[in-house]
């Protein structure tokens, strides 16, 4: 996989934001697989910025979701639904139809799981999928021990990623769900290229494990090694568990600037 060591996250945000406005000019209706989080919105803000300034078409593009909770209802502000349509759909100007995403608060969950799959499949799957990394290396809310040939499906989330969330729940974890549906890492292995973005000290270890750990399903995000097109994107507090760093930052600095992430 490809390491960019970046200086902070804004530059990450816009590295990335620029990946995803090359691919929108050859492909004008790629599916764009979006993360929640506060990770990615600084490529969200970049990419809105470029929409504004109208150095990208955004207008044909397709949204979707990584993952949601289950038992929110979809107006629930903290649903991943009503947060992705405040950070991602409104600032790039898309209707609510360029989005597709599981159903959290459906009654029969299994079905709403697969019914996304099939809803991933007829979009032609996903061109690019931004990704966050939790503290404990999860991928979308595949917490460790995940499959990792895994698909849409319920995951119940673990203590500290409900202490981690709490945050958008008034800092109450009771508030937080258990259960989430997710797509699952085999799921997420079939999008076309996989754009992880990690920033900060918190993720350092798990970024470490991620690249340069063996592909282990106690680490879901070392997944990413299976994958022929993977990008992370780090700054350098989160690198700093990096022993190749080097070989990293020489390799992405002898890139050739037509080749893009
Ligand atoms: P964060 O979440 O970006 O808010 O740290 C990442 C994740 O849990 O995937």
């Amino acid at each position: 996989m490809e390491v960019v060591i970046v200086p902070d996250a804004k530059t990450g945000g816009e590295l990335i934001a620029e990946a995803i406005a090359r691919l929108l000019r050859r492909n004008p209706a790629a599916v764009l697989g979006v993360a929640t989080g506060s990770t990615p919105l600084p490529v969200y803000q970049a990419l809105a910025a470029m929409v504004r300034s109208g150095a990208v078409d955004v207008s044909r593009a397709r949204v979707a979701q990584l993952d949601e909770y289950v038992g929110l209802p979809a107006d629930h502000p903290e649903s991943y639904r009503s947060v992705l349509g405040r950070e991602v759909l409104e600032p790039l100007g898309l209707d609510k139809k360029a989005f597709l995403g599981p159903d959290g608060s459906a009654s029969d969950v299994p079905a709403a799981c697969e019914a996304y799959e099939a809803a991933l499949e007829a979009a032609g799957g996903v061109d690019l999928q931004l990704l966050g990394i939790g503290s404990d290396g999860h991928i979308g809310f595949n917490e460790p021990c995940s499959s990792l040939a895994s698909r849409t499906r319920i995951k119940t989330l673990t203590e500290q990623t409900r202490i981690d969330n709490a945050r958008f729940f008034d800092g109450d974890i009771a508030q937080v769900p258990h259960h989430v549906i997710t797509q699952g890492i085999g799921t997420i292995l079939r999008a076309r290229h996989l754009v992880l973005l990690a920033t900060g000290a918190a993720k350092a270890a798990a970024v470490a494990a991620s690249v340069e750990g063996p592909v282990a399903a106690v680490c879901p995000a070392s997944a990413l090694q299976l994958h022929p097109h993977a990008t992370v994107v780090v700054d350098e507090a989160a690198a700093a568990g990096l022993n190749f760093a080097d070989y990293f930052r020489q390799t992405y600095a002898d890139k050739p600037a037509w080749q893009g992430l």
